[in-house]
């Protein structure tokens, strides 16, 4: 089976952007490949980031996606830290990564402009991804548009390597971006994707009392001042939200009753409200099943790690004897 390396960051929150663009292809995608999946807290602190929440986001993330189907007995599943070998691998790549590269990455110009004293860590992510990929010489990335920049840099580190120090073999492959469907999933405030840094999200394990309470003043198509007016769906963000969770029959009906102004937009609302809370009941079941039972999602963290390392010290025994390391010794 081909195998799949991802990974996300510790936000804190699974929101339904994160499921319906990623997370819902993780699970699939475990039916046919290798899949190894990663909490990358290595990659959230980069910037300027909470200290003190830290491990609790990643816990949270870990329970968010074991709830919404990553099943540890098929796909491997851990947190970045707990595999220090990541982190030793970034420093072997650092030393044939161009810093031209890295410094043309949209991501880094991006975020440079935010601090006064760049920090190394934010200029060298990608070669911490690059590691994370190779590390277990995964094939396929899954991965959003936003990331295909970054994993061109890792099939570039791939082949720096492997022309510097393959001795004739390709030991690293050149992983490719499995990109998905683009589902851009706008925020409750109708502006931009949503995103757990912009408050516009709902998350997958809020109760149905507090998705309510975030949906009921959300924006919908601005046209609809008054309850009279007639809509138009397609520029209404919680059309497009139904589009994801009614079914077709209703889907049909909120276009036409929006269109025909003869529902309010808290009309269309509480429907969606309920196809939302029937979707994700059984999630929340689940990740309150886990956080009843902590010690089983410390398990499957801990043999998570575990299988991921195994994997990991092989490729570093190969990379370290390779870049001419003295082997340790061992007693
Ligand atoms: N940089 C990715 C993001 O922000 C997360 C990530 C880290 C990742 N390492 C990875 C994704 C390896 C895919 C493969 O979304």
């Amino acid at each position: 089976m081909p195998r799949i390396f991802s990974g996300i960051q510790p936000s804190g929150e699974l929101h339904i952007g994160n499921w319906l663009g990623a997370v819902q292809n993780w699970v699939r995608l475990q039916d046919s490949y290798d899949c190894i999946y990663c909490v990358v807290d290595l990659h959230a602190i980069t910037g300027k980031y909470d200290a003190e929440s830290l491990s609790r986001r990643t816990w949270d993330m870990a329970v968010g996606l074991l709830a919404a189907g990553i099943d540890p007995g098929r796909a491997t599943l851990f947190v970045q830290s707990h595999v220090p070998e990541h982190s030793e691998l970034q420093w072997l790549f650092n030393t044939v990564t161009p810093i031209g590269e890295l410094e043309r990455m949209t991501q880094f110009k991006d975020k440079a402009t935010r601090f006064e004293s760049v920090p190394a860590g934010l200029l060298t992510y990608p070669v911490l991804m690059a590691a994370d990929i190779l590390l277990y010489r995964a094939d396929l990335v899954p991965v959003g548009e936003d990331q295909v920049q970054h994993l061109e840099l890792a099939r570039e580190i791939s082949r720096k390597w492997n022309a510097e120090f393959g001795r004739g073999m390709d030991y690293f492959p050149e992983p490719k971006p499995l990109l998905t469907e683009a589902k851009r999933i706008v925020g409750l405030d109708g502006q931009g994707k949503m995103s757990k840094s912009l408050g516009n999200t709902i998350g997958l394990l809020e109760p149905p009392e507090d998705v309510w309470a975030k949906l009921r003043p959300a924006k919908t198509d601005p046209a609809r001042v008054r309850r009279q007016d007639p809509g138009t769906p397609e520029h209404c963000n919680i059309y497009s939200l139904h589009r994801y969770f009614s079914p077709p029959g209703t889907v049909e009906t909120v276009a036409g009753n929006c269109r025909g102004a003869l529902w309010g937009c808290l009309d269309c609302k509480q429907v969606l409200a309920q196809h939302l809370n029937t979707a994700l009941a059984p999630i929340r079941d689940r990740a309150a099943e886990l956080e009843a039972h902590q010690g089983r999602v410390q398990q499957i963290l801990g043999d998570g790690a575990s299988r991921a390392r195994r994997i990991a010290r092989e490729t570093l025994a190969f990379v370290r004897e390779h870049m001419g390391l003295l082997p340790p010794t061992t007693t």
